[in-house]
């Protein structure tokens, strides 16, 4: 899955945390059995000595498959006694308890990725999200097609009747995402539902395990420019750019613009479209204002390899704010 670097570095992290403490607490557990149980520290060193016996047999060559023999039953039952020791003092073992058996707590079964890794991945990829933008109140869920009228229009569909569609498309794209979704661009004047629904997406999405990385496009050109002239060293912001199975840009157009964010945005739009990786692009501008803001190229770019998806209707925030100044209830 393609999270960010410092995603993978986040559950590096907890993922080393949980072995230290299961180590810590097997240590622990030892020492107050061996407290308690002199005989059973002995036998745990005579068992981790006969290893290096084992091998000093092999070396000298001398009767080796004899001496193994002994050993080996000399093992056995030192073990045999070690565990009704164990048994005497209500002990389940001086081994560590690790949160998840199969790897370890390492991350990794057979060089595979284990399944709780992959859950500390989302998980921590979700928490990252939700510390920029409150998820929980962007669901499909709460978006409402009562702030859209109804009203039928000469030569259109209602507002309604468009959003409806554009509500569907959302859901269906989140429903189906995978690696080869469509990109797609959300257009229209503000307030009208793009962030909200940008992030309804993200939120199914993450919950199907895939990385999404959500940024606007102004925190975008800021992070970017510290990796571009060194204030931060890697280049983890342009990795994790680049390498996310999904990248929500929000608010193109409203970012300062100067010749590095320019060429910059370009840059990552372009190289997501040569990695074939899905992006989801907010924005006010209109064609004709994205070819004057950039340029042709980059219009047409975007124009030719995204899915147009318009938002109409009037400012949502506004109504919002009037209908909790007249003390109403929100729309269902
Ligand atoms: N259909 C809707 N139902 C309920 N709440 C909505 C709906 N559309 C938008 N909102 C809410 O209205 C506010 C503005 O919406 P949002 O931020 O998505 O607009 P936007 O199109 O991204 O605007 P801008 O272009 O200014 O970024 C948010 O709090 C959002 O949750
Ligand atoms: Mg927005
Ligand atoms: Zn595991």
């Amino acid at each position: 899955m393609g999270y960010g670097r410092e995603i993978y570095a986040a559950a590096e992290n907890e993922l080393r945390e949980r072995r230290r403490l299961a180590e810590e607490d097997a240590d622990r557990r030892r020492a107050v059995f061996y407290r308690s149980c002199p005989r059973a520290q002995q036998i745990e060193r005579t068992l981790a000595g006969t290893s290096v016996g084992a091998a000093r047999a092999v070396l000298s060559g001398k009767d080796t498959a004899e001496t193994l023999k002994a050993m080996k039953e000399k093992n056995l039952g030192l073990q045999t006694e070690l565990t009704l020791l164990m048994k005497e003092h209500g002990i389940d073992g001086t081994a560590p308890h690790y949160r998840c058996s199969a790897c370890r707590d390492t991350g990794y079964v057979d060089g595979k990725m284990c399944s709780c890794l992959k859950d500390l991945l989302r998980t921590e990829s979700y928490r990252r999200l939700n510390a920029l933008t409150p998820l929980s109140l962007s669901t499909f869920e709460s978006f409402s097609l009562q702030y859209y009228s109804d009203e039928p229009r000469e030569e259109r569909p209602s507002d309604r009747s468009i959003m409806r569609n554009t509500l569907r498309y959302c859901i269906n794209y989140a429903r189906q995402f995978g690696p080869d979704s469509p990109n797609v661009i959300l257009t229209g004047n503000t307030g009208l539902g793009k962030t909200h629904l940008s992030l309804a997406i993200a939120n199914v999405v993450i919950k199907k395990g895939y990385g999404v990385v959500y940024s606007s496009v102004g925190s975008l050109i800021t992070k970017l420019e510290n990796e571009h002239f060194g204030r931060d060293t890697g280049t983890e912001a342009l990795d994790s750019l680049q390498s996310c199975d999904l990248l929500i840009l929000d608010d193109l157009g409203t970012e300062f613009r100067n010749s590095f964010s320019t060429s910059a945005i370009y840059g990552v739009i372009n190289s997501r479209l040569l990695l074939k990786k899905p992006t989801i692009i907010s924005t006010n501008l209109s064609t004709k204002e994205m070819t004057d803001y950039y340029s042709e190229r980059f219009a047409s770019r975007i124009i030719g390899s995204y899915d147009r998806i318009a938002f109409v209707g009037r400012d949502i925030r506004q109504q919002k704010r009037s209908e909790a100044a007249a003390g109403k209830a929100p729309k269902p």
